[in-house]
């Protein structure tokens, strides 16, 4: 219930100015976000590097509603390979389609992700492609396959919450383009799409991870990044490559800027691949929402900052 009306609230652009214009909601949101300038997000960037940490970088935003904002934030992401190339660090960037402009027209989309994907092959970095609600996920898989045509340095995330998620997983194995960060899923969806109870969510994200580390997908090229701070299932997938002697170059384990800091160091120590998403810009009010969403307890402990 909560939950559904957190993201809902996520969702409403009257609220998202009164929060980002109001200086105590922006410095609790810095729990989540590493800043509203890319010298900021470059900045932690470089403190999560020198902890033996990898990063994926995200310019925040999503549903844009002109040709001209989808294009400004082409031109941040730009902006961000050529700050991380001067800069020498080797982070990823994460990217969201409605934010280059998916709901406004499919090729305008294609042009403004291709140019991005295509600066960052000359700069050797990989781009992942956010997976966002349901209403977006084949036309985002659709423009994920397109792109593959051309690039490798390109991946996309599968929620594991929606019933699609398998058969979309197998098609991509098949095809020899399962680059794919495998969440649990953070929209409202209805049980119609998605599963209902969250431990079902819990095991299908084990499934969809089994699935791509048979041996038959990793030799299709099948490559694993497990985004969650569910200890349980983290231990899992380490268990299993063990057993199944997976090598560590098949999976990478991905979290979020902010939380389960001691997880992720931890990680890190014991030489896995641990990569952060770290996001930053002024847009940071729906992602916010999503992470107070996700539990709620959350709300108490900015509650508190905020008065405090
Ligand atoms: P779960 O919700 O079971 O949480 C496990 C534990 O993690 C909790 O007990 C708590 O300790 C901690 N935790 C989780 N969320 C927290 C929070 N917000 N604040 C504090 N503690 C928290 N979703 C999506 O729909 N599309 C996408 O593209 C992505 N991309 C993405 C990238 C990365 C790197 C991550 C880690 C996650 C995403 N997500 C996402 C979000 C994802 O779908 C999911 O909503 C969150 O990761 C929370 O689920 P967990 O798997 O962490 O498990």
């Amino acid at each position: 219930m909560l939950r559904s009306l957190l993201i809902a609230l996520s969702r409403r652009r009257g609220l998202q100015e009164l929060a980002t214009a109001w200086p105590p909601a922006q410095r609790v949101a810095r729990r989540f976000v590493a800043g509203e300038s890319l010298e900021q997000a470059l900045a932690v960037a470089r403190q999560l590097h020198a902890l033996g940490l990898q990063t994926t970088l995200n310019y925040l935003g999503e549903d844009v509603r002109s040709p001209s904002e989808a294009l400004a934030c082409r031109e941040a992401y730009l902006a961000s390979l050529e700050a991380l190339a001067r800069a020498g660090l080797p982070s990823h960037i994460s990217i969201k389609l409605t934010q280059l402009g998916l709901d406004l027209d499919g090729d305008l989309c294609y042009a403004n992700a291709e140019a991005i994907v295509a600066r960052a092959a000359e700069h050797g970095r990989f781009v992942r492609i956010d997976m966002e609600s349901s209403a977006h996920t084949q036309r985002t898989l659709d423009l994920y396959r397109r792109l593959r045509v051309a690039y490798r340095n390109v991946g996309v995330a599968i929620q594991s919450y929606l019933y699609r998620s398998r058969a979309d997983v197998e098609s991509l194995i098949e095809q020899g383009i399962a680059n794919l960060r495998l969440c649990k899923g953070a929209y409202a969806e209805p049980p119609s799409l998605a599963y209902p109870e969250k431990r079902d969510v819990d095991a299908s994200l084990i499934r969809l991870a089994a699935l791509m580390l048979q041996p038959a997908a990793r030799v299709a090229g099948a490559y694993v990044a497990l985004a969650t701070h569910d200890e349980r299932i983290i231990r899992w997938l380490r268990a299993y490559a063990y057993h199944h002697e997976i090598p560590s170059t098949a999976y990478e384990f991905q979290m979020l800027y902010g939380v389960r800091r001691d997880l992720q160091q931890r990680l890190a120590d014991e030489g896995a691949c641990t990569r952060i998403y770290v996001p930053y810009g002024a847009h940071w009010y729906p992602y916010f929402m999503r992470r107070l969403a996700e539990r709620p307890a959350n709300l108490i402990f900015f509650a508190k900052a905020l008065l405090g």
